[in-house]
């Protein structure tokens, strides 16, 4: 077997090489006989328009796809659609170089799961594969080759709307998160009519806009970028993920686009990127606006010059590639070799044996939405909700209670599938109030409360006098499904418009009052948390949300989420995250002069890795087999944890490891590992890590990825605030 084993590796890295040998010759000859003009199309990427029936494409660029100065779309799918402008491309050009046709399929296709965010919450990297592998059957099957996706900037900062994209605040977990995306998407073979190229984004440090402004400026340093912010991109390129696309903020003053730090130094040279690197959204165009380009023609020339392949949007290259290069200013070595990069794509695509291999109208039929999928949505859904309290015991819900389903979310379905719901319909997404009449059909009476955010009282007297006749409320608030994602930033992160009132006022009545949260970021709702009975978080959940939070509520699943983002008690704390530095002059309740607030607390309302679950889990203290480790090594930590409730759970047992002293500070802890356990009651486990050195290293001061010797703390447990340790030596 292992004989065997070892043969078929041999032989895949065999046709692996031959594949990219006949491919480079391939597109050699056809660069050799490529006009300028041509090669300078294969470099521009423009977007379709929305008809109200669907995509559509601009006249002018139509004549742009038949002259050969368009070689890549996006924003235009299905398989009827995206076959007729390939046969323009294909029948009308010279060379009869196919279309790329790219989209946002970010966390499905039509059938909508979490957004990343909230699936990021399952902790389960299988499912998440899987969403982006049912995502990527969907979205080939309409057509698509190529997908923005995953988007994977760490996040710090809840005011940022596009936090609600990523994978949170943690480094290990966001690039454990983004790989599995990446082989979700692109599957085993791009040349598979099933699977997408994927473009992890926005390279790099987009997350870290000041003030959690969109599009705002960032200033980390090289150690905060390769710590902290380039390890989900190295995941990807090491996953074999097909492009990466440039960031709309600066990096050391310099605009991501035009940054060849970034995109020679680091994605090219260092972690060794083989792929196409393509713009954001008119981001060469800004150069101008940030101050760092005087017109458009210079800003095209530093992108070029920087490693840029492909423009998205911006016309730069269309405009003035050629011009550039008659002056010298850009070479046309650059030019071939981003042609190169992008032919190759489309190589590996497949797109020259069969330019319409993707565009098939049964299997468009057959996958779109197929039950399947649905079935797979709901499971996945389930997994990402978190459940943040449950006071005595108030959840599960049982089907004899008599229920006030309250709230601007209660029936809705537009917000279900949140932002960057890529081709999703959000009239097809269920809603929770159907889904809970299923369960205890007689027993729910819906009343909307107030809207999500304007201050009418219209609906208060209404939902009162349903509460009052209820056993118990559930009331479901959060934020409108566009206050987060692009050009969502918000500065206050209590609920929108009059909910907090809605809530304040029923919970004046007495009766169990179960928060069920929509949203798309962290909010600051410590009212919520002090007065509630139970709060559930479930961020939106797709196409299947309303019957995946019925399954919750009346315990047919068990909450397994964990936060994979901090919960701040109030918009002052930000950012606050798990794994701060200790400063000089750490929290110290009895001396001032500690780095402290006057008047809030240091620790949030949730902290990172939280989540209950209707069982109980204890933990024994952590053990280790030796306190010390030598170079090569390993030392196993150990706990044992027990399910001491009543119903069968699933908790996600966390490493966190803390350097004490290193050659540049550390942070208090960091996640290291975790595990996912299923117990029933009264059962227990043990759950082993094994800590290498390459777990204890970090990126130094030149740079370098090293392990320090010295000492090393162990904390485990169900959540970061709460662990047991250990502590050993590195020798
Ligand atoms: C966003 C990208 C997205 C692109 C194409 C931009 O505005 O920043 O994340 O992929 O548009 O839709």
């Amino acid at each position: 077997m292992k004989h065997l084993l070892t043969f078929a590796i041999i032989l895949s890295g065999f046709l692996a090489q031959a594949h990219a040998q006949d491919r480079d010759a391939f597109v050699e000859k056809l660069l050799g006989q490529m006009t300028l003009d041509e090669k300078i199309g294969q470099m521009t990427l423009f977007t379709s328009d929305w008809d109200v029936t669907g995509p559509s494409l601009r006249p002018q660029y139509k004549d742009d796809i038949k002259t050969g100065k368009v070689g890549a779309v996006f924003n235009a799918y299905t398989a009827k659609y995206t076959r007729e402008l390939q046969r323009i491309a294909v029948e009308n050009t010279r060379l009869k170089i196919p279309l790329l046709f790219g989209y946002d399929v970010i966390h499905g296709h039509q059938t909508i799961f979490p957004i990343s965010l909230g699936e990021s919450c399952s902790w389960d990297l299988q499912e998440m594969e899987a969403s982006a592998r049912i995502a990527a059957e969907e979205a080939s099957a309409q057509g698509l080759h190529w997908t923005y996706a995953p988007m994977v900037d760490i996040a710090r900062d809840p005011r940022w709307g596009r936090i609600s994209e990523g994978a949170g605040e943690d480094t290990y977990l966001g690039s454990l998160i983004a790989a599995a995306r990446v082989r979700g998407f692109q599957g085993k073979s791009l040349k598979d009519n099933n699977t997408l190229a994927a473009c992890v984004k926005h390279y790099a440090v987009y997350g870290a806009a000041q003030a959690g402004r969109d599009y705002h400026t960032v200033d980390v340093s090289r150690q905060t970028l390769y710590n902290t912010y380039l390890p989900p991109f190295k995941a990807c390129v090491d996953a074999g993920v097909a492009s990466v696309m440039t960031s709309f903020n600066e990096f050391e003053g310099i605009p991501a686009t035009g940054n060849s730090y970034l995109i020679e130094d680091v994605l090219r040279k260092d972690l060794q990127f083989k792929g196409f690197v393509v713009t954001d959204y008119t981001s060469i165009n800004e150069m101008v606006p940030h101050g760092y380009s005087k017109d458009d023609k210079q800003a095209g020339e530093q992108a070029l010059n920087a490693g840029v392949d492909m423009d998205m949007q911006g016309g730069i290259f269309m405009n003035n590639t050629k011009k550039s290069l008659e002056e010298g200013k850009v070479t046309e070595k650059d030019i071939n070799d981003a042609v190169r990069r992008i032919l190759a794509a489309k190589y590996d695509l497949g797109l020259f044996e069969d330019p319409y291999k993707y565009c098939d109208e049964e299997r468009e039929k057959r996958v779109v939405m197929s039950q399947a999928n649905l079935d797979a949505a709901r499971r996945i859904a389930r997994k990402s909700v978190v459940l943040l309290k449950n006071d005595k015991e108030t959840l599960p819900l049982k089907k004899t209670q008599k229920i006030a389903l309250i709230g601007p979310f209660a029936n809705d379905k537009r917000s279900l599938i949140g932002s960057w719901s890529a081709a999703g319909d959000w009239t097809k997404a269920r809603p929770l109030l159907p889904a809970m009449q299923e369960y205890a059909p007689g027993k729910i009476t819906y009343s909307k409360g107030c809207n999500i955010s304007d201050d009418s009282l219209q609906y208060f007297s209404l939902a009162l006098k349903a509460a009052q006749e209820s056993d118990v409320v559930v009331l479901c608030l959060g934020e409108q499904w566009d206050m987060s994602g692009e050009a969502a930033s918000r500065a206050r992160l209590g609920l929108p418009g009059i909910q907090q009132q809605l809530f304040d006022r029923i919970q004046m009545l007495g009766k169990p009052v179960v928060v069920v949260l929509m949203n798309g970021r962290p909010l600051c709702i410590p009212e919520i948390d002090a007065k509630a009975a139970a709060v559930v978080e479930t961020w939106y959940l797709g196409t299947m949300a309303g019957p995946a939070i019925a399954d919750v509520l009346y315990g047919e699943y068990n909450p397994s989420g964990k936060l994979t983002v901090t919960f701040p008690r109030m918009e002052g704390q930000i950012p606050v995250f798990y794994n701060m530095k200790n400063t000089g002059r750490p929290f110290d309740a009895n001396n001032k002069y500690t780095s402290k607030y006057l008047d809030a607390p240091n620790d949030p309302l949730y902290p990172f890795g939280f989540g209950l679950s209707y069982t109980a889990f204890a933990y024994s203290p952590v053990t280790l087999d030796k306190t010390a480790m030598t170079a090569g090594g390993k030392v196993r930590a150990s706990v044992t944890v027990s399910n001491i409730g009543k119903y069968t759970g699933e908790e996600t047992v966390q490493l966190y490891i803390r350097d004490m002293v290193g050659s540049m500070t550390r942070p208090v802890k960091e996640l290291k590992g975790f595990r996912k356990i299923t117990l029933k009651p009264g059962e227990k486990q043990t759950v082993t890590f094994d800590i290498d050195e390459s777990m204890l290293a970090f990126y130094n001061h030149e740079l370098e990825f090293r392990a320090e010797p010295g000492t090393f703390q162990v904390m485990i447990g169900g959540n970061s605030a709460q662990t047991s340790s250990a502590t050993f030596e590195l020798q």
